[in-house]
This record gives structure tokens, C-alpha cells and sequence, in this order.
């Protein structure tokens, strides 16, 4: 058994930015799947949004933080993350992380745009602003004794007390294949996403859900899985696997067209290729599906190679490595998932609805995001819902651990070693894109809740009869996401934001969340949203 104050489980900016604030005034355990570096964070390419131009206002950064969120945005919570949002960045500056600056003399940041912003307002390092964050957390992150790092483990479930309060999880170290009792008076969730979810991802391999499986395994509330953001411009290339193709790039003046070389995004929006994700995504996807394509075209060559090479570095680069040049090529993308609103139901201290349990960042629905993210906000909430987390877990850490049944301790299991079938993985990957995709409908989703039901039943099975792998924590997970995606899916009698169900076109007058809970199977329930 492993005890310590913290238990952290995730190494993306929440997890680390956390960790490095509760090593202040305790012991933490961070325990990540893979390398620390394994994390959406890493690949985040755009920035960070965060008021620091005179002409820009908080009011204008909540405004759009709203408009993108389709009217289920907490609108109280938006306006503290983005009060709170300059005393955060200026927390990363001073670890080190470097923001672009305007030209090297200057101490005012270069500042991206992205879509649904009325203002440039995004910090970036170049075009791997999330890896540059990473990386200085990550140094930060070993400079602390109170801080032991567990990479190659792999949390499974967590575990409740005689309370029902998390006082830990069981870890699988994937180093000797052993599962390990972790006991802490905090638990605190950061594990991001789950892309991987989806056939097409810009989502590193890591991000499968686990947070919000085994939260909603343990009894917790999660909420609005039915909306998943499909970012509009992932590199078309069988082997690049999804590489992402910055929305700043967009910013910075690139077309969409189609093969034949038109532009169509005025028939969509006024805002044209800045436009809110969920509207670009689905123009793209209704283009494609008209003309069975399989792509667009991303057009940036208006722009001098001399600028291309110096703003995207990263992303110039990349293309070159498949035959791209963006000065005088255009860029095949098509849309694939990227980032969910929804996951643990947090309030606004990051607390889930379990006792001494926290979720932080792509896991948590903090009710920043509402029906679809604001480009940009999600490494910001990171920061943030960090120190809410750390402020408000400090009066637990007076606490005694409490007692974890010695049984937890012999799951070490004598059964037979799992191999998960690659038919499964694949199996739910694509189902989720077909059924649970940009486009919905109710036959869709019948027709996925028939196929998901029956494989979750098979998958549940499977693991309890065989010994724990990363492999098949996996499995299990996305398809428990799945399983949620689509029944918050079900529940939603409208299109809003990133949810669009072609039976129910509309958006209702009223805005709702979709609750799940395992322990009220069939009560599924919608509560009214608290915005506006
Ligand atoms: C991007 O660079 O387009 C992604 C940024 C984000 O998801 O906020």
C-alpha cells in the first residue's frame, strides 16, 4: 500500500499544476499511464486565451467563452476563470514557460487568434505552446521531494471507504504487471480526455476516458457527454495520424476549399473559417458527405514561407515530412475528435460528488465549455480549476487516511492473462464515428446503443475473468465513454453546440445538462442550466 497525501492521476497541465501546489503542503503521489510527457497538454498547438491586450476586456473574453458554449455555459464560473486567468499565466511565466513575444526586444506577448474570438487573445509558444508548458512544469515537477512520480502506472478503479469517501485507487504497475493499492486523503483526477473514443482523433494514444469511467464506475455525476468537439482541420494522411493543424493557422488568414478549389464557408457563417468549431466541423463534414470525399483543402500559401516557417515551425515542418509545402501547397484536413465538454460534474471548487474526490481539466464538466469550447480555454481552465483544487482540498489533509479493507490489497490476480482482441478496440472506435459522430440521429444512436450494449456486456466480463492489462483498462474505459456519449446522447431532444441530431434540429428554449449516475440506472435526468 502507497500512501500519501495526494494521489494525482494524470500528467497533462492539470495534473502537474496541481501537483506542484499540493507538494507545498504535502506528500503527492502522481501516478501517469505511460511517460509523464504522454498527454493531450503536449500536443496542444494554439495557446492559452487570457486577456493581456489594453484593447481587449474579460467582458469580451466571457462574452465568446458564452456564444461558443450555446447557452449552457455556467456564466458565473467563466467570469471567475477568466478574472483569475492573469494570475495563472503570470504562475507559468514565472516556472519558466516562455511565451512568443511580439519581436525580441518586446515585452508584450504575440497574440493568436482562433475561431469564435472577437479579439486576438491567445498566448502560444510558437506552434507548441502545450509541450513548452509541459516541459518546464515537468522540470518543475522533479525539483520537489514531496512529489514521487509513478510513470507506467495505470489507475483501474477507484476506491470508496465505509463512507462511500475515495481514499485511493488500484494502480496496475505496468513494470511488473502487479495491481497496487494507492491510499491518499485526496484524490484528484486530471486523466483528460478520451479520443480515443473515436476512429479519427487529434488525441494522443493515453487519452481513453479513464478518469471519467472510473468516476462514474465509483457513483460520481457526470455530465454532458453528448458533446464531443470535432476539430474541423486534422491533417488527412493515413499515416500522420490525425496530426493537428492549428485553428491558429486559420488565425493567421488560411482558406477552406474544396478539391476543385472553392471556398464555401460563407454559405455557413458569417464568420467564415473563424467561425465556432462545432459550425466549421459541420460545414466540412456536409461538404464531404454531399461530393463522397474525403477531405478539403486548407489553404495558407497567401502567406510568405519566411512567416509560415517562423509562426508554425512545428506544423511547416510536419507537412514537408508528407510532400506538403504550406508556402505553395494546399493542406488535405478533415475533421476528427479532439476535446470533451463534458465528464466528472464538478462544482466550483473542482469538487466531483464523491467525498475527498477532484477532477480537474478535460475530465472534469466545470460548466466552462457549455455545449462547445472556446478555442484555447482548455489549458486555462487547467490552471485554474488547479488552484480551486488545491485552496479548497487543504482542510482534508488534516484528516486521518482512512481504512481501506485489507482486501483491496490481494486483487493481484491468479487468473488467466488477458490478450484484448483488436476486433473490440476497433469495433467500438468505429462505432462511435459512425453512430455517436458530427451528425446524429435517432436511428443512429439505436443502432449504437444495440452494438454498444451487447460489446460493454463482453468487455465487462472479459475483465473481470482475466488479469488486469493496460490494454484492456482501455477497453473497458472507451467503451464505458461510449456508453455515456450515448445515453447523455439519448437524453438531449435538440441540437445545441457540438450535439446535432437531425431528428430534433432545433434548439429547445430551455437549457438543460444531461446527468448520468450509475447507481440511478434508468433515471437518467436533465437539470435546468444555471446560466443566464
Ligand atoms: C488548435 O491549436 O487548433 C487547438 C487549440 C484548442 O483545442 O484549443
Amino acid at each position: 500500500m502507497i500512501k500519501s497525501d495526494y494521489l494525482v492521476i494524470g500528467s497533462g497541465i492539470a495534473g502537474l499544476s496541481f501537483a506542484l501546489k499540493g507538494a507545498k503542503c504535502g506528500t503527492v503521489s502522481l501516478i501517469t499511464k505511460r511517460k509523464l510527457f504522454d498527454s493531450s497538454t503536449s500536443r496542444a498547438q494554439g495557446g492559452i486565451a487570457c486577456v493581456t491586450d489594453r484593447l481587449d476586456t474579460f467582458e469580451e473574453h466571457v462574452g465568446d467563452t458564452l456564444s461558443s458554449g450555446a447557452g449552457l455555459c455556467n456564466k458565473e464560473m467563466v467570469e471567475k476563470m477568466v478574472k483569475e486567468s492573469s494570475s495563472r499565466i503570470r504562475e507559468l511565466v514565472e516556472l519558466g514557460v516562455k511565451f512568443t513575444k511580439k519581436d525580441e526586444f518586446s515585452f508584450e506577448f504575440d497574440l493568436g487568434l482562433e475561431g469564435g474570438h472577437s479579439k486576438r487573445r491567445v498566448l502560444h509558444a510558437g506552434d507548441v505552446t502545450g509541450a513548452e508548458i509541459e516541459k518546464i512544469l515537468i522540470s518543475n515537477v522533479y525539483r520537489f521531494e514531496n512529489i514521487t512520480v509513478y510513470e507506467e502506472h495505470a489507475a483501474v478503479d477507484l476506491i470508496l471507504d465505509d463512507n462511500n469517501f475515495c481514499s485511493g485507487a488500484r494502480v496496475l504497475n505496468n513494470e511488473n504487471s502487479k495491481v497496487e493499492v494507492f491510499q491518499a486523503k485526496v484524490v484528484v483526477l486530471a486523466c483528460g480526455g478520451s479520443g480515443k473514443t473515436y476512429l479519427y482523433t487529434s488525441n494522443p494514444d493515453v487519452a481513453t476516458g479513464d478518469g471519467i469511467a472510473m468516476a462514474y464506475r465509483a457513483g460520481a455525476d457526470i455530465a454532458n457527454m453528448e458533446f464531443v468537439q470535432f476539430h474541423p482541420t486534422c491533417l488527412y494522411n493515413g499515416e500522420a495520424k490525425s496530426f493537428l493543424i492549428s485553428e491558429a493557422v486559420r488565425g493567421e488568414g488560411a482558406v477552406l476549399r474544396l478539391k476543385n478549389g472553392e471556398q464555401f464557408m460563407d454559405k455557413y457563417s458569417s464568420q467564415k473559417e473563424l467561425a465556432p468549431r462545432d459550425i466549421v466541423s459541420r460545414a466540412i463534414d456536409t461538404e464531404l458527405k454531399a461530393r463522397r470525399e474525403n477531405f478539403v483543402y486548407l489553404d495558407i500559401t497567401s502567406k510568405s514561407r519566411d512567416f509560415l516557417v517562423r509562426r508554425f515551425p512545428n506544423i511547416y515542418a510536419k507537412c514537408l515530412e508528407y510532400g506538403i509545402d504550406m508556402a505553395k501547397d494546399m493542406i488535405p484536413v478533415t475533421p476528427a475528435a479532439h476535446f470533451f465538454c463534458g465528464g466528472i460534474n464538478i462544482d466550483e471548487h473542482g469538487r466531483a460528488s464523491i467525498e475527498n474526490l477532484y477532477a480537474i481539466g478535460e475530465t472534469a464538466c466545470s460548466g466552462i465549455h457549455g455545449a462547445n469550447r472556446l478555442a484555447s480555454n482548455s489549458l486555462l481552465e487547467g490552471i485554474v480549476y488547479a488552484d480551486r483544487v488545491y485552496k479548497d482540498s487543504l482542510k482534508l489533509l488534516n484528516r486521518e487516511h482512512s481504512k481501506i479493507n485489507d482486501m483491496e490489497n490481494k486483487i493481484n490476480n491468479f487468473k488467466k492473462l488477458s490478450q484484448v482482441s483488436m476486433q473490440e478496440w476497433e469495433e467500438i472506435r468505429r462505432l462511435a464515428w459512425s453512430y455517436l459522430g458530427i451528425y446524429r440521429s435517432n436511428e443512429k444512436l439505436l443502432k449504437a446503443k444495440k452494438r454498444i450494449d451487447i460489446l460493454k456486456n463482453e468487455i465487462d466480463k472479459y475483465f473481470v475473468d482475466t488479469h488486469v492489462s493496460v490494454d484492456s483498462i482501455e477497453l473497458r474505459n472507451i467503451t464505458c465513454v461510449a456508453k455515456l456519449i450515448l445515453r447523455s446522447a439519448m437524453l438531449r431532444k435538440e441540437s445545441r453546440g457540438l450535439h446535432f441530431n437531425v431528428d430534433y434540429p432545433f434548439m429547445l428554449s430551455e437549457a438543460y445538462n444531461t446527468i448520468l449516475n450509475i447507481n440511478k440506472k434508468e433515471t437518467l435526468y436533465a437539470v435546468r442550466c444555471r446560466e443566464e
